[in-house]
């Protein structure tokens, strides 16, 4: 007989390490926008696996491909050529501006790899001199021992020193004082096109051009981590698109399989050729049956039109939001990108995800007093309309 939810969440208690706070609540099977618990209720996810499930869960495509592929091949080496993975290779630089890429499994794998990369292109082009790497203050960048030195949150740092040597972290949207801290030593910047976990923090305008341009003439490469924001999320596949600028690196990771495990740091050919056989590599990197998950998600983003609806629902999530700020004066700001949209609170974001838990709609937080909504890409704008109707409820009771 099948476990209840009590039985489960004590199970999971005990023998799974504490590090996640979690809601109470066991998930077993989602579709779309919605998610079913173990008991049977049914939730309205803003969430989507914090910005993977990008066109909804069990999307038709995607579990036809996994199931194809698991039939003929599941794993394989790198030290051959693997089928699955170069199509995927060429459909993902097919639509990126850089051409040569290393696949992983994840967020914090895509960072390292860029983080490797930038400083043996650094070291390599200077005697060993250039591997300093500046990234941002509020930045999240993982949860391995360089990505969380890179993330500039000293709450993701703390109990894990020493940490590695190597990075500087400057104020985000501030180019003078980049430009002041920028020396020989320096290899690359790297930075989130949006903050997400920050914050969910909007660039500047002209901010990225700027630092584009500075990156070129202090001859530093430019990472850009784009694996919460890529893959569509605010509104074109990549979100360097839109700052009219062609970044060194690029990382991705969360939303390439819609919820397979993947990641992928992607550069030019000039940087790219700082990786030899023997600098980097990962057993499962690449692996077909990722590869074909990828694929599949690759082929419907862009082929269905979802990134254009991407934006117009971004849009409308913004304005129905804005709405309730007019209404509520708890809310403090909207601000938001695509289908990346935050709700400032003037107060704490737990017990109102939670509250909204109980009505049947999830969210995420981005920081203690914001609501971050990142739900999947295929979001009607009925859905938006019942989850403003979830939330204008809980702060009209609130007030
Ligand atoms: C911008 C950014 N970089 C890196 C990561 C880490 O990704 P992962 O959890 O897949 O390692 C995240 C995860 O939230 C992220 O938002």
């Amino acid at each position: 007989m099948a476990r209840n939810e009590k039985e489960l969440m004590s199970i999971a208690d005990e023998r799974i390490m504490g590090t996640y706070r979690r809601f109470p609540v066991v998930f077993t099977r989602g579709r779309g926008t919605r998610l079913w618990d173990v008991e049977g209720r049914e939730y309205l996810d803003f969430v989507a696996g914090i910005a993977v499930c990008s066109l909804g869960h069990a999307h038709p495509a995607v579990t036809e491909a996994i199931g194809e592929q698991a039939k003929r091949l599941v794993h394989v080496s790198n030290l051959f050529y693997i089928e699955a993975q170069i199509e995927y290779a060429r459909l993902l630089t097919d639509n990126c501006a850089l051409k040569k890429v290393f696949f992983c499994n994840s967020g914090a794998e895509a960072n390292e790899g860029a983080i490797k990369l930038a400083r043996k292109y650094g070291n390599d082009h200077s005697g060993g001199l250039r591997n300093e790497i500046i990234t941002m203050t509020s930045s999240f960048h993982g949860r391995t021992m360089a990505t969380i030195t890179a993330t500039g949150q000293e709450k993701f740092q703390k109990g894990f020193h020493p940490l590695l040597p190597g990075f500087r972290y400057a104020p985000f949207n501030d180019l003078e004082t980049l430009a002041g801290m920028i020396t020989e030593r320096t290899c690359a910047v790297m930075v989130e096109p949006v903050q997400a976990e920050g914050g969910v923090r909007l660039p500047a305008p002209g901010y990225f051009t700027g630092l584009r341009r500075l990156c070129d003439e202090r001859d530093v490469l430019l990472i850009l981590d784009e694996v919460q924001v890529g893959m569509g999320r605010t509104g074109t596949l990549f979100a360097y698109e839109q700052e009219g600028i062609i970044p060194d690196i690029v990382t991705l990771a969360k939303a390439m399989g819609n919820g397979f495990p993947l990641g992928a740091t992607l550069s030019g050919e000039k940087v790219a050729a700082a990786f030899e056989p023997g600098s980097h590599a990962s057993t499962f990197g690449g692996n077909p049956l990722g590869m074909a998950a990828a694929r599949a998600t690759l082929e419907v983003l862009l082929g269905e039109g979802i990134i254009a609806g991407c934006r117009d629902r971004g849009t409308y999530l913004l304005a129905r939001m804005e709405e309730l700020r007019a209404r509520h004066g708890i809310i403090a700001d909207v601000r938001g990108r695509g289908l990346l949209v935050a709700v400032e609170l003037g107060c704490e974001a737990a017990g109102i995800i939670a509250r909204a838990m109980k009505r049947g709609l999830l969210i995420a937080s981005a920081g203690p007093n914001v609501l971050r909504f990142v739900p999947p890409l295929i979001v009607t704008e009925q859905e938006i309309d019942q989850a403003a109707a979830i939330l204008d409820e809980i702060f009209k009771e609130g007030e």
